[in-house]
């Protein structure tokens, strides 16, 4: 693109990967993502996590009842997979249209991950039911071998699981989530149109030196963790290279400062508040603006077999500042780009 524009206007996009939470956490958080997001895959690590249709159901109501009257937002569930996960339980819910895909995170890998797969063989026929039915397999694309160095986490994966699952279940439909590497979008571009992946603004926007930078700093921790700079570089050239294959997923996931800031501090970072905008940016710094829709209203749509949607978002050119915090019930959350400004701003939504 040459020109520069002031003012963007696109389809209002979807949140295809983003932690919710549950109780005050919840309530405090919903809006936030709703604001800007018609629809968002729900990430079902809650503890206990969603396995059943009837917990699956119950978490949205309670994410309807915490949603302000005057947002309209659909939250899209998923099945969280465990080694018993039931194939009968798992695709009913699909067909009731109570899931719309199933999240698979290695035993351990990440927050509230221990009732996760451990063996991958261990749940092939919910995998073989899945791909007969068209429901997604959405990945946390780590290993959780201790001997494995946590950087070489999502690259080893793709070779010890992620091209089995691809080998073994051809047709199934899968979402490699929040890649944070050049192998892993590699992996993507050359898998069939079956498989794709969800980019997060924060790995598009900061390497793993940011979580350094003068001393350590928890806000920047989040699984998978930040990669080096060529990966980061890799990430932004695969979210704007207009593929169909990559689109937008936050992984919004707050934790209460306190947790952030501890001897064992919780991996996530919170950016629902001003995800969009930092999407924007990195869009525009890339010189590829006319790619944004494709990315984050376009590609997942067509991807999950849903319409796009019919409102449209306006961005403009012009910063918004970012808060130090944000209150969620009884707890405070500090946002991705806390006490800085962002240079676009999400100027609102104009309805069908
Ligand atoms: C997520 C969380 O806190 O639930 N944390 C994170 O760092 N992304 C879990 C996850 O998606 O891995
Ligand atoms: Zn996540």
């Amino acid at each position: 693109m040459t020109d520069s524009p002031t003012r963007l206007e696109i389809a209002q996009p979807d949140d295809w990967h983003v932690h919710l939470r549950d109780g005050d956490m919840l309530a405090g958080v919903v809006d936030a993502t709703a604001r800007q997001f018609a629809r968002a895959i729900v990430m079902p690590n809650l503890a206990p996590p969603v396995t059943t249709i009837a917990a699956g159901k119950a978490y949205r109501d309670r994410i309807m009842a915490a949603l302000s009257d005057e947002l309209d937002f659909t939250p899209l569930m998923t099945a969280y997979l465990t080694d018993g996960a039931d194939a009968d339980e798992i695709i009913g819910g699909f067909d009731q249209g109570v899931f719309s895909a199933c999240k698979l995170y290695p035993a351990n890998a990440t927050t509230n991950s221990s009732h996760g797969v451990t063996d991958i063989a261990n749940i092939s026929g919910v995998l073989a039911a899945m791909e007969k039915a068209g429901m997604p397999l959405l990945v946390h694309g780590e290993v959780t071998d201790p001997e494995i160095d946590i950087f070489d986490r999502e690259a080893v994966f793709i070779d010890r699981v992620m091209s089995g699952i691809a080998r073994d279940f051809p047709g199934l439909k899968v979402v490699f989530e929040h890649i944070t590497t050049s192998d892993a979008a590699d992996f993507v571009m050359s898998a069939g149109p079956n498989v794709a992946a969800t980019i997060t603004p924060h790995h598009l926007a900061f390497s793993r030196n940011a979580i350094f930078k003068g001393g350590i700093r928890p806000h920047y921790y989040c699984l998978p963790i930040a990669k080096r700079e060529t990966h980061r570089l890799a990430l932004r050239k695969a979210a704007t290279s207009g593929s169909p294959k990559f689109f937008l997923g936050t992984d919004s996931a707050p934790h209460d400062v306190t947790r952030k800031i501890s001897e064992c501090g919780c991996a996530g970072l919170y950016n629902a508040p001003f995800a969009i905008e930092s999407y924007a940016q990195t869009f525009d710094e890339e010189n590829a603006l006319d790619k944004l829709e494709g990315f984050a209203s376009l590609n997942g749509p067509a991807f999950y077999g849903l319409p796009v949607n019919t409102a449209r978002m306006v961005l403009e050119r012009r910063p918004s500042d970012v808060p130090q915090t944000f209150a969620a019930g009884p707890h405070t959350l500090v946002p991705f780009l806390a006490g800085e400004q962002t240079s676009w701003t999400f100027a609102g939504l104009q309805p069908a």
